[in-house]
């Protein structure tokens, strides 16, 4: 039998699936979107497979500390690309994207587009930057991108070159696992670099923390 009630006053539920964030909006893993794009493919060989919470925190620290107008920004690692985006849109920075993963270039670039800005995407590996690469940038960024042992000397040497080749300023988020912990000990005891933590509260209550190396 029919429920004349239910006839009447159907219940309308709005389902978004994305997560708005300091003007950003940031796709879920069951958006429509996004579930179709990952039909399409084979899966992801090194995590990128969404947005990674540290990149919030990262944004958010950016807000703090902010690029200088149409800065010259690498994200190393960049996954779906959010918070180069949020660079882009917000800052007018110039933004390259570089991934190891090319499966992540459909998701970074559907990013771009719902957030009308866009960024440049390499598939490559980041040791491949040579120190020509690298002083075409102001500043690199990253996160989430020190979860292997075997990644920690791979980034140091990354860290190393860009500092000769000009970067000013290099931002890695992370959410501590002790691969990260090894980078900053080496970037500590010899680049003079600090370690922040950073906490936001929303889309969610996290606490991440940040490796920072600058150069006057
Ligand atoms: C945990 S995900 C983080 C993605 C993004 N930064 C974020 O926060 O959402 C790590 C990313 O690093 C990429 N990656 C891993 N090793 C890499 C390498 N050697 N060079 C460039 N990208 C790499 C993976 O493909 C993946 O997209």
């Amino acid at each position: 039998m029919r429920n004349p009630d239910r006839q009447q006053n159907p219940v309308i539920t709005t389902i978004s699936h994305f997560v708005d964030y300091l003007g950003i909006k940031a796709l879920q893993s069951r958006h429509p979107a996004i579930r179709r794009l990952k039909r399409q493919q084979q899966g992801h060989s090194a995590h990128g497979n969404k947005v990674w919470r540290s990149s919030f925190v990262l944004m958010d620290y950016l807000t703090t500390y902010p690029p200088k107008a149409s800065s010259r920004i690498l994200d190393v690692g960049c996954g779906w690309g959010l918070t180069g985006i949020f660079l882009a849109q917000q800052y007018s920075a110039n933004v390259t994207g570089i991934d190891i993963d090319p499966n992540v270039e459909p998701f970074l670039q559907l990013h771009a587009s719902i957030n009308k800005c866009s960024i440049v995407f390499q598939a490559r590996g980041f040791e491949t930057l040579t120190q020509a690469d690298l002083s075409t940038y102001d500043s690199i960024i990253a996160a989430d991108i020190c979860f292997w042992d075997e990644t920690v000397d791979p980034l140091y040497d990354l860290i190393c070159r860009a500092l000769k080749s000009g970067v000013k300023r290099i931002l890695i988020a992370d959410p501590g696992r002790p691969p990260f912990w090894s980078l900053c000990d080496q970037c500590v005891e010899s680049l003079d670099a600090q370690i922040v933590t950073r906490r936001i509260y929303e889309p969610w209550k996290t606490e991440k923390f940040i490796l920072i190396i600058e150069k006057p």
